[in-house]
């Protein structure tokens, strides 16, 4: 097998985001457009992977060196930019003469990576194959004009093509695969002759048919593939084809999902058997769903591990971010709950709405229904931590744990002052102010005693002047 090097041009300017921001530094499904383009490199084992880069080059590079700091990325800087036969000029040096070289875009994001392949089987590690598919409006396009016998001999860019070739539906998709050592000479012999004076990378065709290199053209019919980004409308576009593509993977795999239309994973998602997913739910990071999961209309999740049979109802927020959130087997989690990171929480739990728990274990069958803080603590079994309750963990400067032992029972209202601890079995009252531990088995109160005065008059309306 020869060696394969990609190179992925990304110096454009992209003038239709209308953005500050670099194109290929948008994103599609979380990732950047020109991330997704390296993720795939990665995946058909290149040898090596260079990024052209130019306009915004001094935002692209440390961006794509930080996200990719376990590969060796290169970078060719194209400045100014003079085409794409220019942009792959600058590689040139990095290049190595005895691979073939795959040619990509870093606006076009959803290329799969067995259509890759089949491009390299095609082109052999001896011939020019180029990428190609037909469109009912081929406006814009490099034509694929063939000869007689339907052998490939040019492309003509749209600017440059008479009548007769801008009625060839067959255009070029941007993406060849080439040998090294046949495009390098073909680079040097490149002009700048034609409607857009600039120097066209699809001019190889001409040197390679004039120096009788067979020129293949391996032809796909699905468009989101060699589509690119040039506008937020275009974005969402192939954002929703990308959603629908990871949908249609997981419905395949039994997954019940709502509404395909309305799913979003931007990271990576792993699903048990028989998860059903209503609608309008966005997981994000390293997401994992257990057997029986099932996750309620409009919940963002992040970073988390849900056991098997845990129900997440509608409108949650989960992040675990870099410290995960576990949710056990079981467990019951919202309407409106929200689970931060080092949220543990083991089998049967049962997280109501307006809860927050944050950097805390709750052990099994702890509750906490309505309108609570938990963070920084440590909960017991079966306990059940009442409405209107929090942990005071943060006293301006420090934070502090909470330890609430097994089967103790919070009222409403209470401000559990940390550090402390509520000693197995215990009460506390509602409306109470811990700042001191309490023994196992206690019932504490520390509120002001109530007053009752009889027969109380309230104050009246003095009469106007
Ligand atoms: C190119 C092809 C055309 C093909 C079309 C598919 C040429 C001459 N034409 O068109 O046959 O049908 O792609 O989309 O190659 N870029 C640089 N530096 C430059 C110019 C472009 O890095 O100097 C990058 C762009 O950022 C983009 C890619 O190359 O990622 C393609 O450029 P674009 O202008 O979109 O393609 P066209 O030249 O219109
Ligand atoms: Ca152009």
């Amino acid at each position: 097998m020869t060696a394969l090097d990609v190179v992925i041009m990304a110096a454009g300017k992209g003038t239709r985001m209308k953005s500050s921001m670099p194109k290929v530094l948008h994103r599609l499904a979380g990732k950047a457009l020109v991330q997704h383009v390296i993720d795939t490199a990665r995946s058909l084992q290149a040898r090596s992977t260079i990024v052209i880069t130019g306009h915004g080059a001094e935002q692209v590079e440390p961006a794509l060196t930080l996200a990719n700091a376990a590969d060796h990325l290169q970078f060719a800087r194209q400045m100014p930019q003079l085409g794409t036969g220019h942009a792959v000029q600058q590689t040139v040096p990095l290049l190595p003469d005895d691979g073939v070289v795959v040619v990509l875009s870093g606006d076009v994001p959803l290329t799969q990576v067995d259509t890759l392949q089949a491009l390299l089987d095609v082109c052999d590690g001896k011939q020019l194959a180029l990428l190609t598919i037909d469109f009912a409006d081929p406006t814009g396009y490099g034509r694929i004009v063939r000869n007689p016998s339907g052998q490939v001999h040019a492309i003509v860019e749209h600017k440059d093509a008479n009548d007769a070739q801008r009625a060839i539906h067959e255009v070029y998709s941007g993406i060849m695969a080439v040998p090294a050592k046949l495009l390098k000479p073909w680079l040097a012999r490149l002009d700048n002759h034609n409607a857009q004076q600039e120097f066209y990378l699809t001019d190889v065709v001409k040197f390679a048919v004039a120096d009788g290199v067979p020129v293949v053209a391996h032809k796909i019919s699905d468009a989101a593939q060699v589509a690119g980004v040039n506008s937020p409308t275009q974005l969402a576009e192939l954002e929703r084809a990308f959603q629908l593509r990871q949908a249609n993977a997981f419905m395949a795999d039994g997954v019940r999902i709502i509404d395909p239309a309305r799913f979003d994973v931007r990271g990576h998602l792993t699903c048990a058997q028989d998860v059903e997913i209503d609608v309008n739910c966005i997981f994000q990071g390293q997401v994992s769903l257990g057997q029986g999961v099932k996750i309620g209309a409009n919940c963002v999740i992040a970073n988390c591990t849900i056991e098997a049979g845990a129900v997440i109802h509608p409108f949650t927020h989960i992040d675990g971010e870099k410290l995960g959130v576990t949710v056990g087997e079981g467990s019951l989690i919202g309407p409106f709950a929200r689970l931060r990171p080092g949220a543990q929480l083991a089998a049967e739990v049962h997280i109501g709405n307006f809860v927050e728990v944050k950097n805390s274990t709750l052990a099994k069958g702890a509750k906490a229904n309505h309108l609570a803080y938990l963070g920084d603590a440590t909960v017991g079994e079966r306990v059940n931590f009442g409405a209107g309750s929090i942990t005071a963990n943060y006293d301006g400067a420090n934070k502090h744990r909470t330890v609430i032992e097994a089967d103790v029972h919070v009222g409403s209202n209470c401000v559990l002052v940390a550090p402390v601890t509520i000693g197995a079995g215990g009460t506390v009252g509602g409306g109470s102010t811990i700042t001191k531990s309490t023994e196992a088995g206690a019932l504490s109160v520390a509120r002001g005693k109530q007053v009752s005065i009889a027969n109380w008059k309230r104050p009246e309306k003095k009469p106007k002047a």
